[in-house]
């Protein structure tokens, strides 16, 4: 009986020890290159990181392939706490979320779902240049909300409001206003302090073309 009592005492002892230890136990690590057991898709990281935290200023986000494209910097200023800007960091939860998330490949759904949104192949069209181009280079700046909200060009409307100031009237595109920012040497748009790259021949070549055709 008395050693029954003691063995209880004793076993008493051990599980408060474990429970403080529990409690004080260091906030996890991010484990790289260990995804989660149930690797996340797009909508996890669409729903939990990018929708609440991000879309606001990124409206580009909403593009699975803008997102895929972008995926090792959108990790890089997560994990460094850079972006959100002039927000507090992401917690550790969501960190890891994005971090399993792009260490298995930045998958769109798991493996019974359905594929990824093809790419869509450059043309001079709306569709195409807004999600190849306009949103991914321009429109996390040049939105309502963002830091160039005066020039809107996030929809093909705002565009043709411009038509007159940057857009030569649809006429000799090459030389608009519009296309001397875009090629300026020194100071281009996008920004060069902004890390996007420039625009290539192509998407030049092809925004030319748009425009000229009256925005199609
Ligand atoms: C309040 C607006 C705002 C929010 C919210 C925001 N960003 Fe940004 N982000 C910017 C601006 C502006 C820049 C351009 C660089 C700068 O001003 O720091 C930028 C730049 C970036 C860049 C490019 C920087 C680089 O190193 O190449 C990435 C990637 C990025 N943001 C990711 C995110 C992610 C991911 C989120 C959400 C977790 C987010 N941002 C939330 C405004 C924002
Ligand atoms: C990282 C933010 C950012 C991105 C991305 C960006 N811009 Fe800008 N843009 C600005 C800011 C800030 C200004 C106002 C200050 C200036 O002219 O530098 C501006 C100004 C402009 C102007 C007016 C210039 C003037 O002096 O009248 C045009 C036109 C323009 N941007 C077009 C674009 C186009 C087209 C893209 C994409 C190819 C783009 N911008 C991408 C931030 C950005």
């Amino acid at each position: 009986m008395k050693i029954l009592n003691y063995i209880l005492i004793l076993m008493f002892f051990i599980s408060c020890g474990n429970s403080t230890e529990f409690k004080e136990s260091p906030i996890p690590q991010i484990q790289r290159n260990t995804p989660s057991p149930v690797t996340p898709t797009f909508s996890d990281i669409e729903e939990r990181v990018l929708k609440p935290n991000c879309i606001q200023c990124h409206a580009g986000y909403s593009d699975y392939q803008v997102v895929f494209s972008g995926k090792e910097k959108i990790l890089e200023a997560v994990l460094k706490g850079t972006m959100p800007k002039n927000a507090p960091a992401l917690n550790n939860e969501l960190k890891s979320l994005l971090n399993d998330w792009v260490s298995a490949g930045a998958p769109f759904e798991d493996d019974d779902g359905e594929d990824p949104p093809a790419p869509i192949e450059l043309a001079p069209t709306w569709e195409s240049l807004s999600k190849n181009v306009i949103f991914p280079k321009c429109v996390q700046c040049h939105n309502p909300n963002g830091q160039a909200s005066f020039l809107d060009l996030s929809t093909r409307q705002k565009f043709f409001e411009q038509r007159v100031d940057y857009l030569n009237n649809f006429e000799d595109v090459a030389n608009s206003y519009l296309l001397e920012v875009i090629n300026d040497p020194d100071e281009p748009m996008p920004p060069v302090w902004s890390n996007i790259e420039r625009l290539n021949e192509k998407e030049v070549k092809a925004l030319i073309e748009w425009i000229e055709n009256g925005l199609p």
